[in-house]
């Protein structure tokens, strides 16, 4: 049906049909039931997400936000932190009005994670929302705690009977935080101690890359356009790189960061994430497992070339200047152990083994404290077999690029070669520039704004399954097996990583992009 004809069409009136997408659409009454909600996450992140869902208008109006952590407060202790950190960290301006609806639905419950009264005491809790304020059972559970806690707690909502889908039709869903595991081994373990308490459907595991809008515009740029796909594969595609770059360090997180690495801390799930969604074939349609099912195949299909010295780099960073001020290195913040091996900064070389991406490199690299954050997955074509110039004249050209910002100045540039103004034939690099900022007035929403609201309207399709999650264990644990027992290379803190990590490319003639 073309659009003319569909606009005229009364059932699409969007007052009339609230099935219409345009609509926003509004979650059934529910709770959000947060367990760590004194920690860094659900501080900075989750009660502002919360609130500028309430401020955007797309909470219910018989929603609940229920803290569980061990402190010592009542529910007028915790509206002040919850309001404190949305004042602080939310991305829509300050309402009073707004907040002063939320705080009656604010409320917390005092207690460990291994401590049964209180466990019970949380569902005695959610059993009164339900009569004083219309919750009808519905119910999601934000696992905002440690991974060692993530078996205790899904057992107490086992015990109390928390986990299952409410009696009245009420639903249960529960949210993982990453990391999913350790690797592949602990990850199933995970999985299935998870799907055990949750039914597959109720349960979503957060990776925030995927409610980035730039992350989503990926797929519409492929999928919705005719000019690149014909061009999106091994026949054109020189090489794929994908950089996350952090200028922070660890900042406080010394006890997860030295377990983790940023091999497990980001390469196994943002960016393997990114590769997957670049990569991937047309969805059959755009549902949650038509796109996993896409995901995953490439997820699949990902091989690690046989020589992992020529193919992986780790690195650690050391002191040095940055936006000049000298900082630590890792080595020197708090609570890191003198003898630490941890990588801060890991570069891979992966194959995809598909017709489509069949010979070309996919480069991924991610560190911390290198010269500013930035997050972009850069497509490098091949260069055009034949050059009908001078040669001196096109010494300044480079491959056609397309870049895709995921942040920040979040948008989208194509690099291309032009002709130089003037009497030779010179052609040189040219930038073609698409800005989020520029072309749209509506300031995109916060990952977990975005990632909140899909939990409480169940809708799973930017939560990754299971199988993804395992088939990038598999990538990973390779990997580590190879790094073990090895000690990283230093790059000063404000470079650019190891000059091992710009060998790994220069040995195949090719080099990493300076974002
Ligand atoms: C988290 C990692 O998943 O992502 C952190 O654990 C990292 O180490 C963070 O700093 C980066 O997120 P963003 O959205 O700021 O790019």
């Amino acid at each position: 049906m073309n659009r003319q004809r569909a606009a005229d069409l009364p059932h699409t009136n969007p007052l009339r049909d609230p099935r219409d997408r345009r609509l926003p659409r509004v979650p059934e009454p529910c709770a959000l039931v947060v367990f760590g909600v004194t920690g860094d996450l659900a501080r900075k992140k989750l009660i502002p997400a919360v609130y500028d869902l309430a401020n955007r208008g797309l909470l219910p109006t018989d929603f609940v936000l229920l803290g569980f952590a061990r402190r010592d407060w009542d529910h007028g202790a915790f509206e002040d932190v919850a309001k404190n950190a949305a004042r602080e960290h939310s991305r829509t301006p300050w309402r009073q009005d707004v907040w002063r609806r939320l705080i009656g639905n604010i409320k917390f419950v005092p207690g460990a994670f291994d401590d049964d009264a209180a466990f019970d005491q949380l569902a005695a809790t959610l059993g009164q929302l339900r009569d004083s304020h219309g919750i009808r059972g519905n119910a999601a559970f934000y696992l905002s705690v440690p991974p060692t806690m993530f078996p205790v707690v899904l057992r107490q909502l086992a015990r109390t009977g928390m986990a299952d889908n409410d009696r009245s039709g009420g639903w249960r869903r529960v949210v993982v935080e990453k990391p999913f595991g350790h690797d592949l081994d602990s990850s199933r373990e995970l999985n299935a101690l998870v799907d055990d308490v949750f039914t597959a459907p109720d349960v979503f595991r957060i990776d925030h890359y995927l409610g980035k809008e730039t992350v989503q515009n990926l797929l519409a740029l492929r999928f919705a356009n005719t000019l690149f796909e014909p061009v999106w594969n091994a026949n054109y595609v020189d090489s794929v790189q994908i950089t996350m770059a952090e200028d922070v360090g660890i900042e406080s997180r010394a006890a997860f960061y030295d377990r983790t690495g940023a091999a497990r801390d980001v390469l196994q799930n943002h960016l393997l994430q990114l590769l997957a969604l670049t990569a991937m074939e047309e969805p059959v349609e755009f549902t949650a497992d038509a796109i996993r099912t896409e995901k995953l195949k490439v997820l699949r299909a990902i091989t690690l070339p046989r020589d992992l010295a020529d193919a992986a780099v780790r690195g650690q960073y050391a002191q040095g200047w940055l936006a000049g001020e000298r900082v630590n290195g890792y080595l020197q913040e708090k609570d890191v152990p003198a003898e630490s091996t941890t990588e801060t900064f890991a570069a891979v070389r992966l194959g995809l083994g598909t017709r489509r991406w069949a010979g070309v490199p996919f480069y991924l690299r991610t560190g911390k404290r290198l010269p500013r954050r930035v997050t972009e997955i850069a497509v490098v074509f091949r260069q055009a077999p034949h050059l009908p110039f001078v040669a001196t004249d096109t010494e300044e050209l480079g491959h056609n690029q397309l870049v895709i910002r995921v942040q920040p100045d979040e948008g989208v540039t194509m690099k291309f070669g032009s002709k130089v103004p003037g009497s030779t034939m010179e052609v040189r690099d040219v930038a073609m520039d698409f800005l989020y900022g520029e072309q749209f007035t509506e300031s995109s929403p916060e990952a977990y704004e975005r990632l909140l609201l899909d939990v409480l309207l169940g809708d799973a399709t930017l939560f990754p399954r299971n199988d993804e999650v395992e088939a990038s264990w598999r990538v990973i644990d390779p990997l580590e097996e190879f790094w073990t027992g090895t000690q990283p290379f230093q790059y000063r803190a404000g470079e650019w990583g190891p000059k091992e990590a710009d060998q790994m490319l220069g040995r195949h003639g090719r080099r990493w992009r300076r974002p």
